[in-house]
């Protein structure tokens, strides 16, 4: 079996069998909601794939803005779409595709990083924390057109990592955009 290797790349370089290749991965990881595409509302800014050779074994997409939360404008990293091989699960691909997310943002010098999941424990053992409460407004788009703002408590999916001594802030969440 090849190495695993872990690649940053933007989206616009990732084309022909590889954008395949991270398609067919997030069909099988994510049953009925890709559509064949290899994104759901909007492309991602770049993804971390962990390769094996020339195959795509792992992916994490990764988006970089702005959010403000109760007034403080904080820039994150939000991280979407963590998907394993169903084959190569469990040996530590997706902590690695955490890991090399993390090193990515502290060194742009952001300031957390954020994610939405329903199930926790990879996160939490990557130190990341439930937000609780999670008052949040986004820009809803469904079946690729906007529709309109949401107010919604994700409490139950949202959470966050910081990159430095700052506490997430209290306050209504505003993604300024679409939700990741
Ligand atoms: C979640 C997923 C990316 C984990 O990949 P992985 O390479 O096996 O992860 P690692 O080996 O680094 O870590 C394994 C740990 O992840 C955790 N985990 C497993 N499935 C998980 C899931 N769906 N969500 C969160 N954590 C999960 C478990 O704690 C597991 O450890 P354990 O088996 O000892 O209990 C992979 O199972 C997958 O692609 N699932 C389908 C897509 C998905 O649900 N993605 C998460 C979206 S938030």
């Amino acid at each position: 079996m090849n190495d695993l290797q872990i690649l940053s790349l933007p989206e616009y370089a990732i084309v022909g069998e590889t954008r395949l290749q991270v398609q067919s991965l997030l069909g099988e990881c994510f049953p009925g909601w890709f559509d064949g595409r290899s994104y759901v509302k909007q492309l991602p800014h770049f993804r971390f794939l962990a390769m094996e050779g020339e195959s795509v074994v792992g992916q994490l997409g990764v988006d970089v803005r702005v959010i403000n939360v109760g007034g403080t404008v904080i820039p994150i990293m939000g991280l979407l779409d963590t998907a394993v091989r169903l084959d190569r699960r469990n040996t530590g691909i997706a902590t690695k595709l955490l890991d090399a997310a993390e090193c990515h943002a502290r060194d742009g010098e952001l300031e957390f990083l954020v994610l939405m999941a329903d199930r926790h424990d990879l996160y939490l053992k990557a130190g990341y924390r439930r937000i609780q409460p999670a008052p949040t407004k986004w820009l809803a788009i469904e079946d690729r057109q906007t529709i309109k703002v949401i107010e919604r408590d994700l409490s139950d999916c949202f959470m966050a990592k910081p990159l430095t001594d700052k506490t997430w802030p209290t306050g209504t969440i505003d993604m300024l955009g679409y939700m990741f």
